[in-house]
């Protein structure tokens, strides 16, 4: 690793669905930053950081009023961009009296915040994410919110799919996943893992979904793109109808996205959705598969948190314990180069801002 920070600032990171924020004070942590978040009038998003400048109260803890906060303490009032516009009990404003006012942008559903150098923040470098926006692709995800593990395991977790026939057996787990090679390709920015497992028994997730007995060939092709955001382009089709030469009309796709944002150094936000393109209209399976992956601890990805909760409790009772990569990791291991890249570039590049650290 590049610095003692697992995470680059400069990088746009989900801090919220849109839905999320309304006419009302919403407090995350993105990267050590303490944010408040919130919609103004003109339906633009703030940012600003969650401190008073006069005695550090979080500005979440005050009000709304208007397009302003209002510090609950003293009553300090900042707009928008995190001037402060009153101050009780004087007339003039001292002039440095503000707080910080983040980059910020709503896209795919998502607010997006950059935590780094705001000079740096160009909405052009957002990671793709397309597939969250709600028209091809349908479904309906969620949030992890404070995950009590470092992004890059969940990262890890979601570039190495074998994990799935232990940790999701009698769901999407299959022995065919164990048996297939795989192949890693990547760019400077992102790293993607392909593996085809060819003429096999669908497992009983993928059996439902395609609704025809037979064998299938299945793929998991799966992309990270620096820092913290991972798409699952997956589906089986039936064998034979082509589907490894580009024609999936014979079968079912999804994708599962996962946009993360660290919190802290062992914590992080995780937004996920699963979408699909095949029965696009039915609500039911959309709640369905909603439920097939957070249901009260019996979903999917349920399985998943409590893996990589324990994995980072374990890191943290042996901190000085290496890991030990396979040949399955190789998807991990470019993610986390092209990470470390990342850090190393903003260590760098002179005056970049190392606030969290
Ligand atoms: S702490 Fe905010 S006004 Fe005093
Ligand atoms: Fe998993």
């Amino acid at each position: 690793m590049a610095s003692g920070r697992p995470f680059p600032l400069n990088a746009w990171y989900p801090a919220a669905w849109g839905h999320e924020i309304e006419r009302a004070l919403a407090a995350r942590t993105i990267c050590g930053h303490d944010i408040v978040l919130y919609r103004r009038a003109d339906g633009a998003v703030a940012a600003l950081e969650d401190a008073c400048w006069h005695r550090l109260l979080p500005l979440s803890m005050g009000r709304l009023v208007g397009d302003q906060v209002v510090c609950g303490y003293h009553g300090l009032v900042f707009n928008s961009a995190g001037r402060c516009t009153h101050m009780p009990a004087q007339k003039t404003i001292n002039p440095s009296a503000c707080v910080r006012s983040y980059p910020v942008v709503e896209r795919h559903r998502l607010i997006w915040v950059w935590p780094g150098d705001p000079a740096l923040a160009d909405p052009a470098a957002m990671p793709d994410f397309h597939w969250n926006d709600g028209e091809t692709w349908k479904g309906e995800g969620g949030t992890f919110y404070s995950l009590k593990c470092d992004y890059r395991l969940v990262v890890d977790n979601l570039m190495d799919l074998t994990h799935e026939t232990y940790v999701h057996a009698g769901s999407i787990g299959d022995d065919a996943i164990l048996d297939t090679p795989f192949e890693v390709t990547h760019t400077d920015r992102a790293a993607t893992m392909t593996r085809w497992m060819i003429d096999i028994d669908p497992p009983p997730f993928w059996a439902r979904q395609l609704g025809r007995p037979g064998h299938v060939d299945r793929w998991q092709i799966v992309t990270f793109e620096a820092p913290a955001v991972v798409v699952g382009d997956v589906g089986v089709a039936l064998t034979g109808s082509g589907a490894p030469e580009g024609d999936r009309s014979q079968g079912v796709n999804g994708a599962f996205l996962a946009a993360l944002a660290p919190e802290t150094e062992t914590s992080c936000h995780y937004f996920w959705n699963f979408v699909r393109t095949f029965r696009t209209d039915d609500e039911q399976l959309t709640r369905d598969l909603q439920r097939a992956h957070v249901n009260d601890g019996k979903g999917v990805y349920d399985q998943d948190h409590v893996v990589l909760e324990a994995q980072q409790r374990a890191i943290d009772r042996n901190p000085r314990s290496p890991f030990y990569n396979l040949n399955i990791d190789a998807g991990a291991l470019w993610a986390r180069r092209l990470i470390d890249a990342m850090l190393a570039r903003e260590q760098r590049s002179a005056g970049a801002p190392q606030a969290a650290e």
